[in-house]
């Protein structure tokens, strides 16, 4: 216990650090006639249509920040922090001239100067919030890109940048977007085109492409972006997730029909490694808080990276005025998560003590180190290595030499050293195994410093300027809504905060059949491809087998398909004990349902990963030759194995599967729904397809609902999503009256791996399943 006391004292001091970029910028007349006397600073400070808030209360290092509402700005900064003699920094504009009240601003979007072959309108410099412009183009030419575009809250645009083109050059014309101006009208191969920013922009991507053999534009597309904008958390996700998808979706032949996302890997299927070095930026400048909220967006970066399928190493390294490493990729743990987050975790950011440099070149510097001797200790492997390089920084590198230099040297080793030099460009995609990343975080980053670090590829962004740390959790949460990603079992995990937001159960379906007149009847399902849903068979009466049309799944936020075909399990014969005067028999209730047009799949509908198939293997992170068993052996491992099922307004409930001997106990309370008069043996009516979850003597778990029924009993692992079982029914229906389940409800499944011939007689088409020996 004092230990711990200790280290809340230890951790408050901490946010006596104050902020690099304020401390650098003091100069002689901010000490005037104080002396030595400590003085507070002012906590009665206040801005026009916004309000104040301060980290202590106005001691040295306190600091100070201004807020404005949504769709506003604050002019000229947002944070200042308490000088030891009791004063604000000052507020200064880019010029140097000191501004003595901080304002609220209204957010703007910079016009499109510029539309070869079309017009724009309205003509002028600024859009407010909710302003359109919109554009056409000459007879002859056609638009690519939005006729209209808003100015958000962001201060950045909807849509896309329009372009007029009639596709006489070899490149298409590559446009002008919102703030730029070009230079270069002409677009055959070999001719150059430059960008630059209006006065007070700043430049994000390539400054100049060329036109390439390729008939395609070197680098990446410019863009501009004013001091007081930010890119939008779920945007900068998106271009994210659409630059990493190519680096992580290499090992999966098994899908058939994949898109390819127009990156080729070098990486052969069974060696694929990924190297991920993350540098997180601990100087100064970076309070408590803010550190934390680095470190926990790391941490999901981390899990989100995780539930790909490649296998990765880590290196975290903590840069102040030194480079401190947290995780070390040479460690024979790099590759496993869990110690991984630990020790990020376990990191105390004070060793960097109170330095407020920011030597971004020591940090690059250890990685390069660590690359140079993986090169040359991993014989053969490190030609198949992916590199990934994650900077996270809310400041310029201020301290220590050149971090580009560093680049230079890895970009050498990597074999990349004359990419495109001779022609003067800066043109990234033919490095295949490099990747760099640059996270600016706040107002004070040097955006044309961060710039020149990053990779520039042929459609993609590897730059982005957030607004606050907790955007950057935000974007590696998002990251994998993206809908590029298609890969079974992969969904968001629900944050609390925003219950609405998050999609955690992007394979749920509803299921609604309506036959001739009466009530619809509700049933759950789960999407297992494209094409097909898997659920209960007691979910279909013969009616609405002989008619499909009358079969709707209900899927994502509401959207509709129709089923084309509804295939019961042809051992499902609810009749099937009658003889033995059991009412309803449950046995091999199981369903597919063929729609009659494909999902699309996205963040909001993707297949659960099924076990005993060639995907369900790449999520476990196995061997392509692993077997079914050794699919049971890794999702069973314990004999009480936690599972979750969704229930009432798709809330995801936990409860344990009873394997081993303690299923016998498990299915012994099935006793209660048979009647006196039965001459079935309970193993006849409860088979070996059931799974029994609900709990046990000792405890008791939730159980399910009527109208659950056809979902999927699932499965966490590896950060990945797997069926093992799909509801059937349950010894108990306490929902309706709301009581909590009594101690001897269980609830009943059938399992998986008990109908897999089934499923792969129906699904195998679309889904490549292992061997399956019964
Ligand atoms: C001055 O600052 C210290 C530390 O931030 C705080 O504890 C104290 O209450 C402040 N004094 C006044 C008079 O506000
Ligand atoms: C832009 O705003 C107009 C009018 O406010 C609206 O009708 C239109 O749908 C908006 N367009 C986009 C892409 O948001
Ligand atoms: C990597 O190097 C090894 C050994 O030098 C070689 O056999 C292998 O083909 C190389 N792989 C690639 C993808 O270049
Ligand atoms: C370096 O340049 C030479 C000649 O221009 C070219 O043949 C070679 O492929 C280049 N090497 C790399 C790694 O790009
Ligand atoms: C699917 O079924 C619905 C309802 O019967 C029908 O309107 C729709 O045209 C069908 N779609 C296809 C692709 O067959
Ligand atoms: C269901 O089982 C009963 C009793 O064994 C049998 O009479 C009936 O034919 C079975 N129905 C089907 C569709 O197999």
């Amino acid at each position: 216990m004092q230990a711990c006391a200790l280290t809340v004292l230890c951790a408050a001091s901490l946010l006596m650090i104050s902020p690099k970029e304020v401390q650098t910028q003091e100069t002689a007349e901010d000490y005037d006639d104080y002396g030595d006397l400590p003085k507070n600073c002012s906590v009665s400070e206040s801005i026009a249509g916004g309000w104040v808030s301060y980290s202590e209360e106005g001691g040295e290092g306190s600091v100070l920040t201004y807020h404005c509402e949504a769709g506003h700005y604050v002019y000229p900064i947002s944070t200042r922090v308490c000088s030891a003699t009791g004063e604000w920094s000052a507020m200064r504009l880019a010029n140097g001239r000191r501004v003595a009240q901080a304002t609220c601003k209204e957010m703007q979007c910079p016009a499109q100067l510029q539309l070869d072959n079309g017009e724009l309108w309205p003509r002028q410099q600024w859009f407010r919030l909710g302003e359109m412009q919109e554009f056409s183009c000459q007879d002859g030419f056609s638009l690519r890109g939005s006729a209209e575009r808003n100015c958000t809250l962001w201060g950045t645009w909807t849509g896309s940048t329009p372009v007029c083109d009639d596709q006489a050059d070899d490149c298409s014309n590559p446009g002008t977007p919102p703030g730029a101006l070009r230079t270069g009208d002409r677009f055959r191969v070999g001719e150059k085109v430059q960008y630059r920013c209006r006065t007070g922009l700043d430049l994000l991507g390539s400054s100049e492409r060329v036109c390439l053999e390729s008939r395609e534009w070197s680098g990446s597309e410019a863009r501009c972006l004013a001091p007081f904008t930010f890119d939008a958390p779920d945007s900068a996700a998106l271009a994210m997730a659409g630059s990493l998808s190519g680096v992580m979706d290499v090992t999966s032949p098994e899908y058939k029909k994949r898109e390819s996302f127009g990156r080729t890997m070098r990486i052969g299927k069974d060696h694929n490694h990924l190297n991920i070095y993350i540098l997180l930026d601990t100087s100064g400048s970076i309070s408590k808080q803010d550190f934390q909220k680095a470190r926990d967006a790391t941490n999901a970066l981390i899990c989100k990276l995780a539930s790909y399928e490649v296998n990765m190493k880590f290196q975290i390294i903590s840069y102040a005025t030194e480079a401190k490493e947290i995780m070390k990729i040479t460690h024979p743990l790099s590759s496993n998560v869990a110690y991984v987050l630990q020790e990020l975790v376990d990191f105390d950011y004070t060793v960097h003590g109170r330095k407020t440099g920011t030597n971004l070149h020591a940090a690059l510097n250890i990685v390069y180190g660590k690359m140079a001797f993986l090169k040359a200790s991993r014989d053969g492997k490190f030609n198949e290595t992916q590199h990934v390089i994650l900077i996270m920084t809310d400041g310029h590198s201020n301290t220590g030499r050149s971090p580009k230099a560093v680049l230079a040297n890895i970009r050498n080793l990597l074999g990349y050293s004359n990419q495109s030099k001779d022609r003067g460009l800066e043109d990234h995609t033919a490095e295949k195994l490099l990747d760099v990343y640059v996270f600016g975080v706040g107002e004070n980053v040097n955006k044309k410093e961060l710039n020149t670090l990053t990779s520039k590829k042929r459609g993609e962004q590897h730059i982005f300027i957030l607004k606050e740390y907790e955007d950057l959790g935000k974007v590696f949460d998002e990251m994998i809504s993206d809908s590029a990603v298609t890969m079974c079992g992969i969904a968001q995990e629900a944050a609390n905060d925003k219950p609405n937001k998050d999609y955690t159960r992007p394979w749920h379906v509803e299921i609604m059949t309506r036959i001739s007149s009466g009530k619809p009847q509700k049933c759950k399902g789960s999407i297992v491809t494209e094409n097909w849903i898997l659920t209960a068979a007691h979910c279909f009466k013969p009616e609405a087998i002989e008619n499909p049309g009358s079969v709707k799944i209900v899927h994502g936020r509401g959207e509709e398909k129709t089923a084309d075909r509804v295939i019961m399990h042809p051992q499902y014969n609810i009749t099937g004990l009658r003889h033995k005067k059991v009412k309803e028999f449950y046995d091999y209730d199981v369903a597919l349902v063929k729609l009659n047009q494909s999902i699309k799949l996205s963040g909001e509908a993707r297949p659960i990963c099924l076990p005993c198939t060639k995907p369900a293997s790449s999520a476990l992170k196995m061997d392509p030759t692993s077997s079914c068993h050794q699919h049971e052996k890794a999702l069973f491992h314990l004999e009480e194995t936690p599972a979750l099922f969704l229930t009432h307004g798709f809330s995801r409930k936990l409860t344990h599967i009873q394997t081993g001997s303690r299923r016998e106990d498990c299915i012994k309370q099935a006793r209660v729904t048979l009647t006196p008069e039965t001459t079935a043996h309970l193993t006849e009516f409860v088979t070996d397809r059931f799974l029994c979850t609900g709990g046990s003597e000792f405890y008791k778990d939730t159980i399910t609902c009527k109208g659950d029924s056809g979902g999927s009993l699932f499965l966490r692992k590896k950060y990945r999503y797997f069926q093992v079982g799909v509801v059937s029914w349950g010894n108990r229906d306490v929902c309706s009256t709301g009581d909590p389940p009594p101690d001897d409800a269980r609830d009943f499944h059938i399992s998986i791996f008990s109908v897999l011939p089934w499923l792969k007689q129906h699904l195998g088409q679309e889904l490549e399943f292992l061997p399956i020996t019964s």
